[in-house]
């Protein structure tokens, strides 16, 4: 991430992001999240160059074609994306999934996903006792590996002897970044880093039961990092399953988790509903040398599209993140703030339709809460 600060530096505090409002309601949310930060630019003096993109499913339905051939060679050349969603009703799974999504965090070697579960003020929780000073942690995907490489393969298709196989690959040199990652991430952010504990704690998320050659690798490589590395930051681990458990009785224990894609994809969800659901889920696909994408974890809500009912504080959130992760940290607080008065003295629920406001009013709530 600091690399990365000081490359924006020296573009004089412009930064030139794009934007692919993508499918559903992607772009409605993304509107507003680019309403916050044109806000934020003129109050903390920064500029933005916006570039849109069409990327979607109404695209590839137009043209055949899921991304031009130089698309990520195209991203690659800015400052940050900004994401909405991915995913149309119209056109098969996986076909934009892998041929947009996947195919920018795998082109641009976005190797982490980052998503924090925070439950702010006011927010609606499904745990029962359990408030804002409960969950507050964050959740260290690794996002380059796994089941998600497609190696492997169908084989005898359609006859009754086929055969899948879909192989969930890890190579140390993909677990030691994302460790790194994790572990720099918790001594700078954990809870004694930002004084809500006594200890910054790395948890390790796996299943050494069963996956014993990918989470044995990941084990080994945890354990040893931190010994040699990160002495002063405690370790725990914890099985994928267990976490599940955790997350809902006991979210309080945990401070940041890392653990691998599939995993990491599955407890978010998880995560997202014990922080008020979809509505305020944010995250960012980041690769800390080169160019991250930020994108709330929630799909593309094909039902709501075009109400102006679905809720955009998740990619108001995602939008914060980059901010964040873009060196503007003042701006990064007053949106995060702004968020906080919304939620804990304006909207009556996160659920689509169930605000009190309209999507377009909760962006104008908070740039104006910025702008103040
Ligand atoms: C997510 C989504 C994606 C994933 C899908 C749409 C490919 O579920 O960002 O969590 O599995 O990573
Ligand atoms: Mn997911």
């Amino acid at each position: 991430m600091a690399k990365k600060t000081a490359q924006a530096k020296k573009t004089a505090n412009t930064y030139n992001i794009a934007v692919i409002g993508g499918d559903g309601t992607g772009p409605e949310v993304t509107a507003e999240a680019v309403k916050v930060l044109k806000a934020a630019a003129d109050k903390f003096g920064f500029k933005v160059n916006l570039t849109d993109f069409d990327y979607g499913g109404e695209r590839y339905m137009r043209t055949g074609e899921v991304l031009p051939p130089k698309a990520t060679d195209e991203l690659r050349k800015f400052d940050a994306i900004l994401l909405g969603a991915i995913g149309h009703p119209d056109v098969a799974p996986g076909i934009l999934e892998k041929g947009i999504l996947l195919k920018i965090r795998f082109d641009l070697d976005q190797y982490i996903n980052l998503r924090p579960v925070k439950l702010y003020p006011g927010v609606e929780c499904p745990l029962k006792d359990k408030g804002p000073e409960h969950i507050n942690y964050v959740v260290v995907r690794e996002n380059s590996g796994d089941a998600y490489t497609g190696t492997g393969g169908i084989t005898m298709k359609g006859t009754p002897n086929e055969v899948a196989v879909q192989s969930a690959v890890y190579t140390r040199f993909q677990v030691d970044r994302c460790l790194k990652f994790a572990f720099e991430y918790a001594r700078k952010y954990g809870k004694k880093a930002t004084g809500r504990g006594t200890e910054n704690t790395l948890a390790l998320v796996g299943k050494t039961n069963v996956l014993t050659y990918i989470y044995d690798l990941w084990e080994r490589a945890f354990h040893e990092m931190g010994q040699r590395d990160y002495p002063e930051i405690r370790r725990d681990y914890y099985h994928v399953d267990a976490t599940c458990m955790w997350m809902v009785k006991n979210p309080e224990w945990f401070d940041v988790l890392v653990t691998g894609n599939m995993f990491g994809d599955i407890i978010t969800d998880l995560g997202a509903m014990t922080q008020g659901g979809m509505g305020i889920a944010a995250g960012g696909n980041i690769n800390p040398q080169g160019v991250s994408m930020f994108e709330p974890i929630g799909g593309s809500a094909p039902k709501y599209t075009g109400k102006g009912v679905i809720n955009p504080l998740a990619a108001i959130c995602s939008m914060q993140m980059m901010l964040q992760y873009l060196g503007e940290e003042k701006a990064a607080e007053k949106i995060e703030q702004a968020v906080m008065f919304a939620t804990g003295k304006k909207l009556k629920s996160l659920a689509a339709g169930k605000m009190g406001y309209s999507t377009s009013q909760v962006g104008d709530l908070i740039a104006e809460k910025v702008a103040e």
